[in-house]
């Protein structure tokens, strides 16, 4: 790995899909948003470093003074090599995986600290990779890593694999002057973290309250919960041999069924309220799965995504729409399902803003209760009983997302202080 030749081994180019709520819109009819706190460090490395996207990560040493720490130790190499396709659930672009090539080893609690200029939703972003180091072997280290007294994002972690690197993102209402993230290694282990993000994120992003599954209820409250973002998939990706399209089959249950489709992301309108570009960029919203053509009027299946989940936790399941399929209003009509209960019934997108082509998204909260074998199961399939043309139902795109527990966590069932559920 220390090889001066070796350069990043990428198989495929993962579409920077952390950056999903950053998209800045060059369309000045569209809301354009700053993050007020902005924090990116490149734990460990000697010099800032800028990504494709644009953004700089603060190299180790002019992002020292957050950090409350006893012993200092640094790691760097300089490339890593890498099976960018072997782990989903950690989407990087090729320019983020040079926020891996360097860790900070933190050897006893450690805290990092920053001021928030303004309270409310905050992405706090971890990047990991056990890069190898003399001393420390950082494949065995296990630690956990906590917001101070509130929330706890990682219990008695470790990264075993050296194949891939690990992604964590949380969405987080930070409501104090300063937010802590807290390394706290298990006895006679260390910690260890590659690269940081604490950025603020629109208040829109995500309101207080969701539908519920079955239909009919509403869970309110979620403000007060903490968030990570486990599943993000671009259904039916909009560009060929783009890893999106991969994503989606690994998850589809019934891939024989789908049909992709996808129109010019130009095409996709955003309405007055509701979805806009921090909900999910145009290229989600320009293409989907549908039915695949069966020759027949009366088609009826569902379309089905399968992912796995811990299902001592409950989800706030986030479902993309944007009718890029029929030719005319009130065409298609379809349910959706999570866990086999309704979510919604003769789902028409064409009437909620009388035009097609239009990006809407839909929040349900699945509870822990509902989840079986730590599945989560979303479906897509026609009504029968309202007359329209071809039955068809269609998915842009997907996201689960787990909610923190009684005790705030989001990893095991102890609260950051300690006590058990
Ligand atoms: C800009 O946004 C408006 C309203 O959403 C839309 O009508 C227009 O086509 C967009 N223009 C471009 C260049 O995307
Ligand atoms: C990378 O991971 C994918 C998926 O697990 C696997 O199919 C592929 O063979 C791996 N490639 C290498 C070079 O290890
Ligand atoms: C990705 O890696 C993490 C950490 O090693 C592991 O917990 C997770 O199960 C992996 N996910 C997949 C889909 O392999
Ligand atoms: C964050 O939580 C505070 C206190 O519970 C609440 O007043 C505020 O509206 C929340 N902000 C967001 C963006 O959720
Ligand atoms: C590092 O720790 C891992 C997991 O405990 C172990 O499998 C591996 O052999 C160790 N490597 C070295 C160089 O000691
Ligand atoms: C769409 O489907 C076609 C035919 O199955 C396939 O070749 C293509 O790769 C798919 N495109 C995407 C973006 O999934
Ligand atoms: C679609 O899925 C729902 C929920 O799992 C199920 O009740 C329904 O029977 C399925 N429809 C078809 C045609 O299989
Ligand atoms: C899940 O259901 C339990 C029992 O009904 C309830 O106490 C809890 O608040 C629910 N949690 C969520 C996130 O819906
Ligand atoms: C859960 O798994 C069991 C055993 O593998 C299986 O019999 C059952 O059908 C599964 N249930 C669901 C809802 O998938």
């Amino acid at each position: 790995m220390r090889g001066e030749n070796h350069t990043l081994l990428i198989l495929f180019l993962l579409l920077l899909l952390s950056n999903f709520n950053f998209v800045k819109s060059s369309n000045s009819s569209e809301v354009a948003f700053t993050p007020p706190d902005n924090y990116l460090i490149d734990c460990g490395s000697s010099q800032d470093t800028k990504l494709d996207d644009g953004r700089i990560f603060k190299s180790d040493s002019s992002s020292r003074s957050y950090l409350e720490t006893n012993v200092e130790v640094e790691v760097s190499v300089d490339s890593i090599l890498v099976n960018t396709t072997s782990n989903s659930s950690s989407p990087s672009s090729a320019s983020a995986l040079l926020l891996y090539r360097s860790a900070r080893i933190l050897t006893s609690d450690s805290k990092y600290s920053v001021h928030v200029s303004s309270p409310g939703w905050h992405w706090v972003r971890l990047y990991f990779y056990p890069l190898p180091h003399l001393k420390y072997n950082l494949t065995s280290a296990v630690f956990s890593v906590t917001t101070g007294d509130e929330f706890v994002l990682l219990h008695e972690f470790s990264v075993r694999e050296t194949t891939s690197v690990v992604f964590k993102e949380y969405l987080l209402n930070v409501t104090s002057e300063t937010f802590s993230l807290i390394f706290k290694p298990n006895q006679q282990s260390y910690a260890f973290i590659n690269a940081i993000e604490i950025v603020s994120a629109p208040d829109s992003l995500l309101s207080d309250s969701a539908s519920t599954v079955p239909q009919g209820g509403t869970f309110s409250g979620l403000f007060n919960y903490a968030f990570e973002v486990c599943y993000r998939l671009n259904v039916g990706g909009p560009i060929i041999n783009t890893p999106m399209a991969e994503h989606d089959t690994e998850y589809n249950a019934f891939p024989q069924g789908v049909q992709n489709a996808s129109v010019s992301p130009s095409a996709i309108k955003y309405p007055q309220h509701g979805a806009n570009t921090y909900i999910a960029p145009r290229l989600v919203y320009a293409s989907a799965d549908q039915m695949a053509d069966s020759d027949t009027e009366s088609q009826n299946f569902n379309l089905t995504w399968e992912m796995s989940v811990d299902p001592e936790f409950s989800y706030l399941i986030r479902t993309h729409f944007c009718d890029i399929v029929s030719k005319s209003l009130n065409d298609i009509y379809f349910n959706v399902y999570i866990n086999g209960l309704i979510g919604v019934s003769s789902l028409d997108l064409s009437s909620i803003n009388n035009a097609l082509s239009t990006a809407y998204y839909m929040d349900f909260v699945l509870n822990a209760s509902s989840i079986q074998n730590g599945t989560v199961v979303v479906q897509v399939g026609p009504t029968t009983t309202v007359q329209s043309g071809q039955p068809n139902a269609i998915l842009n795109g997907l996201e689960v997302i787990k909610i923190s527990n009684k005790l705030g966590s989001l990893d095991g069932l102890l609260g950051a202080k300690g006590h058990k559920e």
